[in-house]
């Protein structure tokens, strides 16, 4: 197909040569470019009566087949409203936004406005798509930000407050991801203003979620939000007035909106209170990427990633590689030996990602030669079966160097548009800190940088110089949104979040569909584990088999017994076209379908 642009420069010149053969006159052909110019412009995006749902009552679906669309989040409110948008002739792209402003409103501690996140698509026409909506850190950011006059790093420095924040680019991701949707950014939004004007009702764990977190609201506020109260309560409704406000703007304003004028002041009036250092100028500069995705193959299989600031496709890549040709399947599944094998290539990955992975635009990532099979084959060398590897053995791999919050959603649609999104403040509730009179948690992504090479972050990992602090440099990220393909065709749109787990759960949810041929549920809820290089334990999560547990401690394995690990969202296209859409049973997530 060819694009707008390539039509409107054709008719361009075309109008060119005519003036200059026919000697047309001045009004004459100043009237035929602007109708070519009209006829050019994006087409009108369709609005629609606002829809309906109940935010005071409503259940929990975890699980739902279905033919005409499917969308699968951490809210039920959240899915339900991307699926009416579906319905009211909205494709994949437009109910995966809406389904996250429904999010920034109904799920506080991860849906956001005040944070980031990374889009992977396929579009019904085939084309792929890596959008990358990362926060970035400050231009007054510099690499020891968060170090002392001694050099070491101070504890909670990146994590809580103002000084934690990067420059959010929610908002900005929407708006370019609404380029490829059908409906209104206004009929997107509403939703997500009307459940902020007049509340919704929390369920039990989202009010223990809110009354875990009141003695930091307190310490990271000067104002106090709407979020502090003595003690909250399944079915209390929770009404957010100046974040509806600020969702006002962004629909009468578009992105700026957000990134100037009100909500932009009321931000660095915010960072003004608390010492942080965001100004006018970044939240005006702040964009978001297209990026060319991480694509592989797997056995016959398409793999859509995404490309750095995430670490995710190609930590996924690598890990898929490592095991392609090891016969996992004959292991069984969460048998000591698979286990025991994917805990060795998830070593060797996050070995290279402290190593070698961050932004791309600021440091040479030798991407191409971390996935090479040559490479990758050299890894495993030392790698012996029924044995434990040790990560002070097992370093970063030898090249040539050319000179806990976070939330995912997977929409498909009846035309075949297949979306995976997931976004972050990175831990629960970010840096605590709301922007008074805007309503909305800031992130606390400056964290996912290396403070100091060797020190480890929230997640315990570790990095250097690839992902040291830059002003304008985008955190190095471990979401992993993902879509399979199989004969070039939408068949899973899965991811979670994690931390750095992310990347080892949809590794782990991949080979259990793939090679295990396990069903999507049993993918989704079976007890999961986790090995990250640093520190060398294994983690599991509980629920794991005892036996296989003690098996890999024989092995030599230190093991560590930890809580949920993830939130996977999987959506299966099956061979008769229906969806088989699964919501994780750790939390709220809902799947909903039509
Ligand atoms: O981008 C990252 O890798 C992290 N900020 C993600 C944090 C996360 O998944 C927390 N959720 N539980």
């Amino acid at each position: 197909m060819t694009s707008k642009p390539v039509l409107l420069i054709k008719f361009l010149l075309l109008i060119s040569v005519a003036s200059v053969i026919l000697n047309m006159k001045r009004r004459v052909l100043a009237l035929l470019l602007s109708i070519a110019w009209l006829a050019c412009k994006a087409p009108k995006k369709t609005s629609v009566e606002s829809i309906t749902i109940d935010p005071y009552q409503f259940n929990i679906q975890k699980k739902i087949l279905c033919e005409n669309g499917a969308v699968v989040s951490a809210h039920p409110l959240a899915s339900k409203i991307g699926v009416e948008i579906l319905k009211k002739g909205g494709n994949a792209i437009d109910a995966a936004i809406a389904t996250q402003l429904a999010l920034a409103v109904v799920y506080p501690q991860a849906g956001n406005l005040g944070g980031g996140g990374f889009m992977v698509a396929r579009l019904a026409n085939g084309k792929l798509l890596a959008l990358d909506y990362r926060e970035i850190a400050p231009l007054h950011a510099d690499r020891d930000m968060y170090l002392d006059e001694k050099g070491n790093v101070q504890p909670g420095k990146s994590v809580n407050g103002h000084l934690a924040s990067g420059v959010p680019g929610t908002v900005a991701g929407l708006f370019a991801s609404s380029k490829y949707g059908k409906l209104s950014f206004k009929t997107l939004i509403q939703p997500a203003i009307n459940m902020a004007e007049k509340g919704f009702a929390l369920t039990e764990r989202e009010a223990q979620s809110l009354n875990n977190i009141q003695n930091e609201l307190r310490t990271y506020n000067k104002v106090m939000p709407v979020f502090v109260k003595e003690t909250w309560k399944a079915g209390d409704t929770l009404i957010q007035t100046d974040l509806a406000n600020t969702l006002k703007r962004i629909r009468d304003l578009g992105e700026k909106g957000f990134y100037e004028g009100e909500t932009a002041r009321l931000m660095i009036e915010e960072m003004q209170r608390g010492g942080g250092i965001i100004t006018p100028q970044d939240l005006k500069d702040y964009q978001a990427k297209y990026r060319e995705p991480h694509v592989f193959d797997y056995k016959g299989y398409e793999i859509v990633g995404m490309p750095m600031p995430s670490s995710g496709g190609l930590l996924l890549h690598q890990m898929m590689k490592m095991i392609e040709d090891k016969n996992i399947a004959t292991m069984g599944f969460e048998t000591p030996a698979s286990v025991q094998l994917m805990a060795e290539v998830e070593r060797r990955a996050f070995a290279d990602r402290a190593e070698y992975l961050g932004d791309a635009d600021f440091y040479k990532v030798p991407a191409k030669i971390l996935v090479s099979p040559g490479y990758l084959q050299q890894r495993m060398k030392d790698y012996v079966a029924g044995v434990a590897g040790s990560s002070k053995m097992i370093r970063p791999g030898e090249i040539q160097k050319e000179s806990e919050q976070t939330t995912h959603l997977s929409v498909i649609d009846k035309e075949g548009n297949a979306v995976a999104v997931t976004t972050t403040l990175n831990d629960s509730y970010g840096s605590k800190t709301v922007v008074a009179g805007a309503g909305f948690f800031l992130n606390d992504e400056m964290d996912d940088f290396s403070a100091k090479p060797g020190t480890p972050n929230l997640y315990g990992a570790i990095g250097g110089e690839a992902n040291a602090i830059a002003p304008g440099k985008r955190m190095l990220s471990s979401m992993t949104p993902t879509i399979v393909l199989k004969n070039n065709k939408p068949y899973l749109v899965l991811g979670t979040p994690g931390g750095t787990t992310i990347p080892t759960s949809v590794f782990q949810t991949l080979v259990d569909i793939l090679e295990f041929k396990m069903g999507v549920e049993d993918a989704v809820y079976k007890p999961k584990f986790h090995h990250q290089w640093l520190p060398d334990t294994l983690d599991i999560e509980y629920g794991f088999p005892e036996n296989v547990g003690t098996a890999l401690q024989q092995m030599g394995y230190a093991i560590r017994q930890r809580g949920e690990i993830g939130r996977t969202e999987v959506i299966k296209i099956l061979p008769d076209g229906k969806f088989e859409s699964v919501a994780d049973n750790r939390g709220d997530d809902d799947a909903e379908g039509w």
